[in-house]
């Protein structure tokens, strides 16, 4: 039987059954990450081996850098999944893979083992959005979430407030109009000599800053409920320079913390102001900013208020990881999926979501 025809077979029995131990692998960015998932809900296995130090001296993430990186970690990042599940790839219903958006030739090599091992175990190939995956985390953090509800997916490349209206079915509600969230935290942290990534080094000097040190601008968006970065960013420079010509004595831990505030404040605000009108009853954080202490801290105050449960994934779950990966890659098994093995990167994947009625 050709390879297509047996993994469709093997895919219609898995849909029957509802049932799956799915291997998933990442590497669309800066994360080498494979991980074993159980039913789109448990972590049997998750390991995640980060590139951060060797981008670091550069600022930022070198394609070039991360392509060579993750081929020398696939193999032994996917094999240290297996192991910890005290598994053989023949113990798995599925090999579950991270095909967009993100970095050509970083997610070639995640692919390019997906594609190998599947065809050389017999097991469907899944390919998944990441995007997705990082919405998904949410319900490993959370068995018993069920859509719909209202999800701020802010990450390093994308930030968006989306409605999950089913699994894989999802309505636009607002975006960022310029910078994501992540980004802006980085460009802020790159001001004030923080190394890649900024954004959690950011976080972390916050804490000890005065939020309402330095007058941020309000920002006007074009959408209820779009955002806007840039204008933030602009302002920030311009009075760091200032400060720094007069000499004025401002903590770096101020301009941190008064950045963060602005920041959180507008994604607090404009996802409250999509969940009050879209009547949810739940509110998801998902992507690496989520992990933002003073968004968590801000978000939930402010769900406690109106009533909204919230529900966000541990910060390991926010920022790249391969269990997100497996959790989407197994509902949208239960969607349906072709067994592809002509499957190709996708870098500029974009999630596919309805507009607003
Ligand atoms: O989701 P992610 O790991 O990768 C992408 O898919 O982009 O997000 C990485 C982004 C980076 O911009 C990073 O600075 C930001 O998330 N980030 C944070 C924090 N942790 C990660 N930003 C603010 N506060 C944090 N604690
Ligand atoms: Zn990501």
């Amino acid at each position: 039987m050709s390879y297509e025809k047996d993994a469709a077979r093997q895919l219609a029995a898995l849909r029957e059954k509802q049932k799956a131990d799915i291997l998933a692998i990442e590497s669309s960015c800066d994360e080498t990450a494979a991980a074993v998932i159980r039913n789109g809900r448990e972590i049997i296995s998750s390991v995640i081996h980060t590139q951060i130090p060797l981008h670091a001296m550069y600022g930022g993430v070198v394609p070039e850098i991360a392509s060579r990186q993750h081929v020398e970690s696939i193999t032994p990042v996917i094999d240290e999944a297996l192991r910890r599940a005290d598994m053989t790839v023949q113990d798995v219903d599925a090999i579950a893979v991270t095909y967009g958006p993100g970095l050509v030739g970083a997610l070639l090599v995640g692919v390019s083992a997906a594609k190998a091992l599947a065809y050389a175990a017999g097991k469907p190939l899944i390919p998944v959005n990441h995007i997705e995956g990082h919405v998904s985390a949410n319900f490993i953090a959370h068995p018993d979430l069920v859509p719909p509800f209202v999800c701020l997916v802010a990450s390093g490349g994308h930030s968006h407030i989306i409605r999950v209206n089913d699994y894989g079915d999802y309505t636009l509600l607002g975006q960022t109009a310029d910078d994501a969230a992540g980004e802006a935290f980085d460009k802020a942290a790159r001001v004030l000599g923080l190394p890649y990534p900024g954004g959690p080094l950011l976080d972390k000097l916050a804490r000890e800053g005065n939020p309402d040190a330095l007058p941020l601008p309000h920002v006007k968006t074009p959408g209820r409920y779009d955002y806007s970065f840039s204008g933030l960013k602009t302002a920030l420079i311009n009075q760091v320079h200032k400060m720094r010509m007069k000499q004025e004595m401002l903590s770096d831990a101020d301009v941190a913390a008064s950045f963060q505030q602005a920041v959180v404040k507008q994604l607090v605000e404009k996802t409250m102001l999509a969940a009050e009108d879209t009547h949810a009853d739940t509110v998801a954080l998902a992507g690496g900013v989520a992990s933002n202490s003073a968004l968590r801290m801000r978000m939930n105050e402010a769900c406690q208020k109106r009533g909204i449960r919230l529900v966000m994934p541990p910060p390991v779950l926010c920022t790249d990881n391969a269990a997100m990966i497996g959790s989407a890659g197994f509902y949208q098994m239960l969607r349906g999926v072709e067994p592809d093995l002509a499957l190709n990167a996708c870098p500029s994947l974009s999630l596919q979501m309805r507009s607003m009625e």
